[in-house]
């Protein structure tokens, strides 16, 4: 006898039609998907053009990704789905810094540079200093620390943005922390910028009346030895957006003051210009399980 399709039936139809060979965590996701997918269409009562808006939505944003944009990402950014699962896979631990995402932007490798090296080579914005110690969870010193960064220059654009107006590389560096753990470097302060939304997403931004800002932050990727990689932020307290991040990545222990300095013995020890800003913090990596 043919099953009959019900509304309530619909779900249990699909779920069944699994193999029992299936891969038992594939068949967990997509039993969960398609059970919340059903009791979504329910609930809502979607209707076919309501279907088919979102089957053009998902589709041009499969055409607008290419080798260096990548719109679903953004749009599971814009969603919260990036941050919550950053967030369920790297659990608070303790004093463990922090995590949150990773971004569309580690695209080139940062260059090797000492400590106390200037990552900007443009020469605009405010001169900052930044000075940071990593230490594990008991606050032994990590020595061996690579410390990866990134950031926006002072008009809000990675170097990969602007081909030709900042060098590549720019705005990037890869430090080596000393005996000590400590790490230090120059750079400007960063400006708060909007992701891209000459797309997709940039609709669904408009659309719900959202605006497309990050607020102010300096990336890093932090690795040493018998610890777990850390990939995070550091946000320039005060900076605008900072309470409503368009990918909702700020978290409050990853904000931190960018002191005004302008003491020109000070400046002269850090070879920076007066008045400049500084920021000190402490990275605490969580030991490898
Ligand atoms: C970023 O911080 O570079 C970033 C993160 C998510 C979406 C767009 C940009
Ligand atoms: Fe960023």
């Amino acid at each position: 006898m043919a099953t009959d399709f019900t509304e309530e039936t619909a779900a249990d139809a699909v779920i069944d039609s699994f193999a029992p060979s299936t891969d038992p965590r594939l068949r967990e996701i997509l039993t969960s998907l398609v059970r919340h997918l059903h009791a979504f269409a329910r609930e809502v009562e979607l209707t076919i053009p309501e279907w088919e808006t979102a089957i053009d939505f998902l589709t041009r944003t499969g055409h607008k990704c290419d080798a260096d944009r990548q719109e679903f990402i953004l749009l599971s950014d814009v969603l919260g789905l990036s941050m919550l699962t950053e967030t369920i896979n790297n659990r608070k631990f303790g004093v463990a810094t922090e995590s949150t995402v990773l971004g569309p932007f580690h695209v080139v490798e940062s260059p090797k540079l000492d400590l106390g090296a200037n990552i900007d080579h443009v020469g605009t914005g405010t001169p900052c200093v930044v000075t940071g110690r990593v230490v594990s969870v008991d606050g032994a010193p990590l020595p061996a620390a690579q410390v990866d960064v990134w950031q926006a220059n002072d008009q809000g654009f990675y170097d990969v943005q602007q081909p030709g107006v900042q060098p590549r590389g720019n705005g990037r560096g890869l430090f080596t922390a000393d005996d000590d753990g400590r790490f230090w470097f120059r750079t400007i302060v960063p400006s708060y910028y909007p992701i891209p939304t000459d797309g997709p997403v940039g609709e669904l931004l408009r659309a719900t009346g959202r605006h497309a800002f990050r607020p102010a932050h300096i990336h890093f990727i932090v690795t040493a030895p018998g610890h777990r990689d850390l990939t995070t932020h550091i946000f320039v307290a005060g900076s605008d957006y900072i309470e409503s991040d368009t990918v909702f990545a700020v978290k409050k222990s990853l904000v931190a003051d960018f002191t005004d300095e302008d003491d020109p013995a000070v400046a002269r020890q850090w070879d920076v210009p007066v008045p400049f800003r500084r920021a000190d913090f402490e990275i605490i990596m969580q030991p490898a399980s």
